[in-house]
């Protein structure tokens, strides 16, 4: 069968920054206590995050999430297909994996929105600490802490899905990711719409430099600090 391009640049991006946004959360946060680096990178993911929902309704066709986004039964049909090894394969996300994207889209968009509410209790408070209260706050520093234990699961799940389909299925989908060609019968993208993917990501950051630069409340002045 022919190779044809049906992961578009920005898509394959968005993903690998991703994967290396999350070890980096994960090793500043756990690993280096380098808090300043994870607010930054933080604010990039959710960036990524925020990219990813816009592209998936102005990309290509196998990034739009009208065209992986499927009704319970179409789900149900193609998981009972799963066992076999020769199941049709599709040329963006399966049914079932379209799914498995929002979920993970979902989870990182938690993790990083809870983080700008908390802050590390010495002095380094997410851009939001002072627009709630410590009940909400809590909340957020809950929800931080457990959404990622979450998140790695999903994540594990996602790359034994991944493993599954290489070894057992054999599609090859990890070289799809990376250089975005895949061998079917449907049609290819004719280009990675890279103009569009340009305007899009200056809107994301101006709209990232609002949110965390502009809009926050000035930090509330400690009294006890001048006695
Ligand atoms: C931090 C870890 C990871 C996260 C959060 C993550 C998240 C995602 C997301 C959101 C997508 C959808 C891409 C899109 O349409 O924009 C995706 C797809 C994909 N990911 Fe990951 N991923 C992770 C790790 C990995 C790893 C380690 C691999 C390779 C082993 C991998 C392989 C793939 C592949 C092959 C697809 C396309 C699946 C398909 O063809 O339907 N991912 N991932
Ligand atoms: C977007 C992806 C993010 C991921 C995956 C992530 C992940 C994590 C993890 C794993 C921890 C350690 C939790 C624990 O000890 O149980 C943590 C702590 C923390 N995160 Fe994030 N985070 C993200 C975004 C953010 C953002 C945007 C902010 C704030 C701007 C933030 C602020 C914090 C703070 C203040 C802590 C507590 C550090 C401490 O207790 O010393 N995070 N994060």
């Amino acid at each position: 069968m022919e190779k044809r391009l049906i992961w578009d640049i920005p898509t394959r991006l968005f993903h690998w920054l991703l994967v290396a946004c999350i070890l980096a959360q994960y090793l500043t946060a756990e690993v280096f206590d380098a808090i300043d680096w994870h607010f930054k990178i933080g604010y990039f993911t959710l960036g990524l995050i925020f990219f990813r929902l816009m592209w998936g309704f102005a990309g290509p066709t196998y990034a739009r999430f009208s065209q992986f986004l499927h009704g319970p039964g179409t789900v149900l049909t193609y998981a009972k297909t799963l066992p076999s090894r020769h199941s049709p394969e599709h040329a963006g996300h399966n049914p079932m994996g379209g799914w498995m994207v929002m979920v993970l889209l979902g989870l990182v968009a938690l993790q990083g929105i809870s983080g700008l509410f908390i802050g590390d209790d010495i002095i380094n408070n997410g851009p939001y600490y002072d627009a709630v209260s410590d009940a909400t706050r809590d909340t957020m520093n809950a929800i931080h802490h457990t959404a990622f234990n979450v998140l790695l699961a999903a994540i594990a799940l996602h790359v034994a899905a991944v493993v599954f389909y290489v070894r057992y299925k054999k599609q090859l989908l990890i070289a799809a990711m990376l250089h975005g060609k895949k061998p079917t019968a449907e049609p290819g993208i004719s280009s990675s719409r890279l103009l569009l993917a340009l305007i899009l990501i200056i809107a994301v950051i101006s709209l990232m430099y609002y949110a965390i630069e502009i809009a926050p409340p000035a930090p509330a002045v400690d009294a006890d600090m001048y006695y």
